[in-house]
């Protein structure tokens, strides 16, 4: 790398004695991390200007016991991805999209963020950094994970007087561990996501700790995930608890629409264009959960797991069943256009791609 660290000027690389480039199987990455060599730090103290920010050995990070984020939950985090392209180049997915959804996550945790310029030129440096985890061309790609967080000192409960701004990358590869085959969900009726006024529609790390317990019983049950209702009239689709859900029926595509309880997906957002340029129509609406009966495929959106298909749902203990031949035509369709594009398989004609 072009860059050494400013902790260890160049001596050590951190990962080289815990894992190394060798010792990665790249038809069976799944969604663990693998610890990388560089990661990306800056800080903003009362000012509210962030440093510059540097390159350091990716390793443990110091954080005083009484950090906002630690105490109160007082954090963001991004999701993007980086793919190698045939001819070994790499490129970057909507990274100015992740910026400015940092930028107003942060607005509502009252936390300063870095500018779309910094956030885009920190994920480049990062990236460039650690280019030789990049995945070979088809076979994952480099998970990007920027996070925002308190990391000053406070007791009684208020904003952190200083903020750190981080990006870690780890190679990825399919995050279910049904790799691209249908998923099986459950329809959530006890706990709830995310209530109108919260902070559903931000990314927030307390909204995904807030998850586990539904995602774990529903595990042991032998579902992949679980699908959240909203928690008014417990009636219509929220999200799935790490992605977007949307439903097909015959050339209509249907998706809950953003009303500050779902999070705003950038891989949801770009579904929706492609479905347009392909000639489907988009709704962008309530979905009612009875709406799941007569679809033709439903499939779940998310930078992680990209667009994957569901196999089949179960509501109020009835299981609808998607697709009997596997992977539906339309899932299908758009997940080889959304992922030939990110991947330099196709035109960009859409301006999505940034190439390092
Ligand atoms: C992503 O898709 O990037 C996410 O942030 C979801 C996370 C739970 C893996």
């Amino acid at each position: 790398p072009q860059v050494a660290c400013t902790i260890c000027r160049g001596t050590a690389v951190s990962n080289s004695e815990t894992f190394e480039l060798d010792d990665i199987d790249w038809d069976d990455l799944g969604f663990g991390l693998v610890p990388t060599d560089y990661m990306y730090v800056a800080k903003c103290s009362k000012d509210g200007n962030f440093s510059k920010g540097d390159l350091q050995c990716f390793g443990n990070i110091e954080m005083n016991p009484s950090s906002g984020v630690l105490n109160y939950g007082q954090g963001l985090f991004e999701g993007l991805k980086a793919y190698r392209k045939l001819d070994g180049s790499i490129l970057l997915f909507r990274p100015d999209e992740n910026a400015l959804r940092m930028r107003m996550g942060a607005e509502r945790m009252c936390m300063p963020a870095p500018t779309t310029e910094q956030f885009v030129e920190a994920t480049k440096m990062t990236v460039l950094a650690n280019k030789r985890w990049v995945p070979p061309p088809g076979k994952g790609s480099l998970y990007i994970r920027p996070l925002l967080m308190g990391s000053g000192a406070v007791l009684g409960l208020a904003p952190a007087p200083e903020y750190t701004f981080l990006i870690y990358v780890s190679p990825v590869g399919n995050y279910f561990k049904e790799g691209l085959a249908p998923i099986n969900l459950v329809v959530e009726n006890e706990f709830h996501r995310a209530t109108p006024g919260g902070t559903g529609g931000v990314k927030t790390i307390g909204n995904y700790a807030s998850v586990l317990k539904a995602q774990s019983l529903a595990k042991a049950k032998g579902f992949s995930d679980v699908l959240y209702l909203d928690s008014v009239h417990k009636k219509y689709l929220e999200e799935v608890s790490s992605c977007n859900v949307f439903v097909v029926k015959r050339t209509t595509i249907s998706t809950p629409a953003i009303k500050g309880t779902i999070l705003p997906g950038i891989t949801r957002k770009s579904i929706i264009d492609v479905a347009h340029s392909l000639g489907f129509q988009v709704e962008e609406r309530l979905v009612s959960v009875e709406e799941l009966l007569d679809a033709d495929e439903v499939f779940c959106t998310g930078t992680a797991v990209v667009v994957s298909p569901v196999g089949s749902i179960t509501y109020l203990g009835e299981r609808v069943s998607y697709g009997k031949t596997g992977v539906g035509a339309v899932s299908q369709q758009l997940y080889s256009s959304l992922t030939s594009l990110q991947m330099g398989l196709s035109e960009d004609k859409m301006g999505w791609t940034v190439e390092l």
